[in-house]
């Protein structure tokens, strides 16, 4: 899909040719001395309430525009969620086959939100998942043209925008895979296609033998039930000095969780080949640093393998040791998720990391706790604190903090190891956190548990591509912000 900014006024913007016009129309709309401007104005002035946030009034072949059907938007004050809800309105009326090109007309001035917030719903709204459909109907939307009036003020936003959506996609692909088409090799292949498309984007591959070396004995434990071996996954995208200090992201990476020996409940097990969304974010974030080409270092770790019960696999009272030395008493298998992570945030001391951030399908607890609308959010670097929340709202991919008092720790006491891998049931999403704290003691640490954020169950079963938006607006917010290119 192609998109393009073009500095139009409305009118030209209805001279464009193509299969829909989107006319986004916001609450005290001025228009301009022609026709159409005029036409969009009375509509507004006679209609009910159409500026409201997904209002649509629908037309077709109209006199004054060349596209084949227009549709006048509401998108109420022109802020990134009303936008965003006039704009998924719209699309699902217009979705079909034939929507090959579309223009998207701000009839006032575009904002930074509002362009972003467009730019984004459009790619969700038309997004398909093919790879395993015998006869995939592709995505027919090929060319998307975004007409603003005061497109230099909003060029920078718009190429940000753009490869946010790369990203996205990239991580919606193999977030959705399923397992079988998603394996830990098949992983560690989409990173190594990174590193050969992109020049500033680096990577290394280790597997089994190399994770024992390590002494990652909590990752090769998760590991162990599975026939399906192991990767350690390592990217790099230098944009910056080798003296600059990289920020590294943790993935959790488990491609399949059914719970190894304490075995999930069957219903919905079906989604935990979403377990490796974490994964799939940080790959997506160095999709859109290829894009980009910001003067930053980033470094990506993933480890990941499959969580299975199996004549190996790790039983619950196993005590395995930890590449930091930590011994952990595993009292549950489906706490597989932090002993992986334990394992790569020890191995991301290397790098003498600025920060370090990990992003994890943790805990059913965090659903419970924040739903499907923002991720969780742990840390206790204050500058970190300040950095993400700037990030969760200026790209809209919200997230939202939560504590980290010693007092949830308690329950995390072993009579045979140093550290438990599970506590009680209660603040479940914070005990995790307090699992991963005692391994972050070298650098600032912050945590994202985006089991809720990160995919849509039922009808809508899909991956979300969250929090690539997230992650690259923290990013690009770091220190030398300017471009390399
Ligand atoms: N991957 C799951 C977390 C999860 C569950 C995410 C449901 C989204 C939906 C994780 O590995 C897990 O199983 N966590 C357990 C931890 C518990 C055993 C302490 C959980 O949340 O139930
Ligand atoms: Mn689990
Ligand atoms: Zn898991």
């Amino acid at each position: 899909m192609n998109f393009e900014l073009k500095p139009l006024s409305l009118v030209e913007a209805a001279s464009e040719k193509c299969d829909v016009l989107l006319v986004l129309v916001t609450d005290g709309y001025k228009p301009a001395k022609d026709g159409f401007s005029a036409f969009v104005a009375r509509a507004i002035k006679d209609g009910d309430a159409l500026t409201k946030p997904g209002k649509l009034l629908a037309l077709y072949k109209h006199a004054m525009a060349q596209a084949t059907r227009v549709v006048l938007v509401g998108v109420g004050d022109g802020s990134a969620k009303s936008v965003r809800t006039g704009v998924m309105a719209a699309m699902a009326s217009v979705k079909s086959d034939t929507l090959k090109k579309l223009v998207v007309a701000f009839a006032s001035a575009a904002t930074a939100p509002s362009v972003r917030a467009g730019l984004s719903a459009v790619a969700d709204a038309s997004y398909i998942f093919t790879t395993t459909k015998s006869k995939p109907e592709a995505r027919a939307l090929h060319d998307v043209l975004l007409a603003v009036s005061n497109a230099g003020e909003v060029q920078a936003t718009f190429d940000r925008a753009v490869a946010v959506v790369a990203g996205v996609e990239l991580a919606k692909e193999w977030a959705n895979r399923p397992a079988n088409y998603a394996t830990p090799a098949l992983l560690a292949k989409a990173a190594q296609g990174l590193a050969t498309k992109h020049s500033k984007v680096s990577c290394e591959i280790l597997g089994p033998k190399d994770v024992a070396k390590l002494g990652m004995g909590a990752f090769q434990a998760v590991a162990q039930g599975s026939d399906e071996a192991l990767r350690f996954i390592v990217l790099r995208y230098d944009g910056a000095a080798r003296s600059v200090a990289p920020t590294v992201l943790v993935g959790k990476g488990i491609t399949f969780d059914s719970g190894g020996i304490s075995l999930k409940p069957a219903p919905e097990m079906d989604e935990m080949k979403f377990d490796m969304c974490g994964a799939a974010s940080v790959l997506g974030v160095f999709r859109s640093l290829a894009e980009l080409q910001p003067a930053i270092n980033v470094v990506g770790l993933i480890p990941a393998c499959e969580n299975l019960p199996g004549g190996g696999a790790l039983k619950p009272g196993d005590v395995v040791t930890s590449m930091s030395g930590q011994t952990i008493e595993v009292l549950n298998t489906d706490a597989e998720g932090r002993l992986v992570l334990c394992d790569a945030l020890t191995y991301a001391e290397r790098f003498k990391p600025r920060a370090v951030l990990d992003i994890a399908t943790l805990t059913g607890a965090c659903v419970i706790a924040l739903g499907a609308v923002r991720s969780g959010f742990f840390t206790n670097d204050t500058a970190l604190s300040a950095a993400m929340a700037a990030a969760s709202e200026s790209s809209q991919d919200l997230c939202w903090p939560l504590p980290l008092d010693d007092d949830y720790a308690e329950g995390l006491k072993s009579n045979f190891a140093d550290v438990a891998n599970v506590a009680g049931r209660p603040a479940g999403a914070i005990t995790a956190a307090k699992f991963l704290q005692r391994f972050t003691a070298k650098y600032p640490w912050g945590h994202l548990d985006i089991a809720g954020t990160a995919w849509k169950s039922g009808q809508a079963k899909g991956a979300t591509g969250r929090p690539v938006g997230l992650l690259l607006d923290y990013l690009l917010a770091q220190g030398s912000a300017g471009s390399a290119k």
